[in-house]
This record gives structure tokens, sequence and C-alpha cells, in this order.
């Protein structure tokens, strides 16, 4: 029989457990604020609209960073670390090209990152300075992960980054070897803004909780990739893709979602535990999917999103986040919907590298306890007399 005594918590439910950790306050953070019933997000204080328009990927990975703005000198030097960070050695490309080319993307990735650690120079240690060093470099190496797969699995070689170009257009050109059209570079820029941060969300909370173990940041950037990967989080962005060509045609989208709401099913791309109005994320990655649409000629996407949105808001009253309109922003520039979820993790590599940062200046390891609602009598039954 368990001892009660020994624990000092009571056996029997106490009801007091949020299911889902929902409304519970986990951590401090002086990293992203969220109002979610005024739709208002910021970095360090600043309001992701004033980011989204006026900064760029690496001065906000440094902001998440460091809690300012750079100067122009120390963005410059970021920007050469990242660059000087990009290339990948022989060893990381040669385990890639071992792994199975079914295996999802995101596995892809998680894997990656484990074999980074084994080859960074700063692995055994773990001080501040360090642990910014490896910041930076997982924030370059994740984008070349991520493409260099793509062309491992379909059977081309290998793009190696352009130093002449920033963080995001330098991915688009490692997707296909063609310098990006500038809209789609600046548009793929906003993007990696809007995703690089956002409070406890689970694969930020996952990575806390690792590193409050006095792991190293490698393990935590693991956890957050597996965690990441899941349809209710990240995985959300490929899920909407699927839905839009699974649709087909902007005249079926509203039938196709009373249908599923009908069956219970849930809308990918739509809902959040935290906003209660539009996510501000959405309303940014709404009007780029219009704006790129109307350039490429072809609004198809954005006009049945539109339909599905509507629909949605009719029928349910549920808003649409983050991951909805990123589809099609990421399709109308050619990344395949594979690729939506580490696309996803090379902008919020920016987020939970700065969370770890913040856990490991102020650490106390993270272990809850949890509601035990099992038994508390049970004896121990022999083999022999237990039924077969
Ligand atoms: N489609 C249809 N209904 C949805 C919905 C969706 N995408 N999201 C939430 N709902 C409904 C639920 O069915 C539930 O309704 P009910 O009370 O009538 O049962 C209610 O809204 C609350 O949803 P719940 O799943 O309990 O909220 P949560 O806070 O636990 O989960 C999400 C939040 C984001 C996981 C959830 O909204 C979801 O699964 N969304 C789809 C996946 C997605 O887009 N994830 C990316 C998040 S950025």
């Amino acid at each position: 029989m368990l001892s009660t005594a020994k624990t000092g918590i009571q056996p029997e439910g106490t009801g007091m457990v949020q299911q889902g950790l929902e409304g519970v306050v986990a951590a401090s953070s002086a990293i992203c604020f969220i109002d979610g019933l005024r739709g208002r997000m910021l970095y360090r204080g600043y309001d992701i609209h004033d980011l989204a328009v006026h900064s760029t990927f690496e001065e906000t990975a440094w902001l998440l960073w460091h809690g300012a703005l750079p100067g122009p000198g120390r963005l410059a030097e970021l920007k050469e670390r990242l660059i000087a960070g990009r290339t990948l050695r022989d060893e990381v490309l040669d385990l890639l090209r071992t792994i199975p080319h079914a295996t999802a993307p995101m596995d892809v990735l998680r894997s990656a990152v484990s074999c980074l650690s084994a080859y960074d120079p700063d692995v055994a240690n773990h001080s501040r300075e360090a642990n910014l060093r490896k910041a930076v470099r997982l924030t370059a190496q994740l984008p070349t992960v991520t493409a260099a797969w793509h062309r491992i699995v379909n059977r081309r070689d290998v793009i190696d980054p352009n130093p002449e170009l920033g963080h995001a257009a330098n991915f688009l050109y490692m997707l296909d070897g063609a310098l990006p059209d500038p809209a789609h570079g600046k548009a793929f820029d906003t993007a990696l803004i809007l995703h690089a941060d956002h409070e406890l969300n689970a694969s930020t909370f996952a990575a806390r909780v690792t590193a409050a173990t006095l792991s190293d940041m490698h393990s935590a950037v693991t956890s957050a990739i597996g965690t990441l990967k899941g349809p209710l989080h990240g995985g959300a962005n490929k899920d909407v893709m699927d839905m839009l060509h699974e649709i087909g045609e902007i005249s079926s989208a509203e039938t196709y979602v009373r249908e599923k709401l009908a069956a219970k099913e849930k809308i990918p791309g739509f809902g959040h535990r935290v906003y209660k109005t539009e996510d501000p994320r959405a309303t940014r990655l709404r009007r780029l999917s219009k704006e790129l649409g109307r350039k490429s000629g072809d609004l198809k996407w954005y006009e049945m999103s539109r339909v599905i949105e509507k629909t949605m808001m009719d029928r349910k009253g549920i808003a649409c986040n983050v991951d909805f309109y990123s589809g099609s922003v990421y399709a109308t520039m050619g990344i395949p919907a594979g690729l939506f979820t580490p696309v996803f993790a090379c902008s919020r590599i920016a987020g939970w590298t700065a969370h770890l940062l913040e856990q490991y200046a102020d650490n106390r390891i993270i272990r809850p306890v949890g509601e035990y609602t099992g038994p508390t009598e049970a004896s121990y039954v022999p083999m022999e007399s237990r039924p077969a």
C-alpha cells in the first residue's frame, strides 16, 4: 500500500488540477507578453506589429536574447556570426544522407540538433557567454539543416549558404539555388519575426523544463523540437495546407468546414489557449498572404482561407491563429508544406534559446506535483494467484 505519510500529499483527488495547466502561471519571464483579450503581443516591450514592419529577424533575435535593440555595430557583428555559423560540418551532412527519406522532417531536425551538439566547441561550457554562442550557432544551423534535408530527399545537391544574403533570403536560396524574389525574402523575414517567440507555449515550456535540470542547451532544444512537432502546436501549419489542398476549390470550403464541425473534428489553424480574440500574428500573416497572392496573380489560397475563416467565426466564434495564414504565405513563396513546421522551428529557435538563457540565469528545477487518482489499497498478488 502507498503511504501518504511519506509524501504528505493526500491520495484522493484534490480537484485542484487545471487540465492542460490552463491559466496556471508556471514561470516569470521578461521576454514575451501576450494580452489574449486584446490581441496584443510584445517582445521585450516592443509591439509585434512594429517589429514586423521595422525590424529584421536578426535584430529581433538579438532583442530576445539581450533585452534591448542592438546598435549598428552589434547587429553587424551578430550578422557575421550567423553567416559564419550557417555552414554545416561534413559529418552532419553525412548523417543526414544516411537517414531514410521517408523520415518526418521534424524528426530529422531533432536528430540533427543532437548530432550538432557532438561537434559544438562549447558543448561542455555552460557559461552565459558560451550559451549565447550556442544560441547564435543553432539559429544559424537550423535553416541549413532544413534546406539540406529538402535537397537530400529530392536527390539534389545540397546548396552552400550564400554569405551575401540575409538570414531569411539565404534560407529561400538554399532551397532551390536561385536568388529569391526580394519581396519573398522580406515576407519570409517578417514571418520569422512573427514566429520567433510566444511566451510559455508548449515547446518553450518543454525547453525550460529540460534546462531547469541543468541539462545543456542542445538537449533543451531537442525537447522543444519534439514538442513543436505535434499537430496541436507547430504541426498545425502543415495540416492547414493539407486541408486547403483537400478542399481543392473555394466553392467547397464552407461545406467542408461545416461537415468537419458536424463530425466534431477540429479545423487546423483555429483556436488558441491564450487568445480570446484575433491572434495579432494572424492579422499580419493574413495581409502577407493577400499581398503575395496578388503579386503571384493567384489569390486562391487566400480567398479559400477567408471563406474558412468566416465559416469558423459564424459557426463556432473561433478566430484563426498564427498557423492558419502562414501556410498560404509559405506555399506562395515556394516552400513545400513538409517544411512548414521545421521553418517554424527555424524561427522559434530564437525564442527558445532566449528562454533558456533566462532559465539558466535564475534556475530552480521545475518539478510540480501530480494529483494521484490511482488505488491506494492494492495488496501484492503472487503470479500463481493471478487470472491467466
Ligand atoms: N476547430 C474546431 N473547434 C475548436 C478548435 C478548432 N481548431 N479549437 C478549439 N475548438 C473548440 C473545441 O472543440 C472546444 O469546444 P467545446 O468546448 O464545445 O468542446 C473549445 O473550442 C475549446 O477547445 P480546446 O481544445 O479545449 O482548447 P485548448 O485551449 O485546450 O486547445 C488548441 C487550444 C490550439 C490546441 C486548439 O484550439 C486546437 O486544437 N486547435 C487546432 C490546432 C492548431 O491550430 N494548433 C496551433 C495552435 S497555435
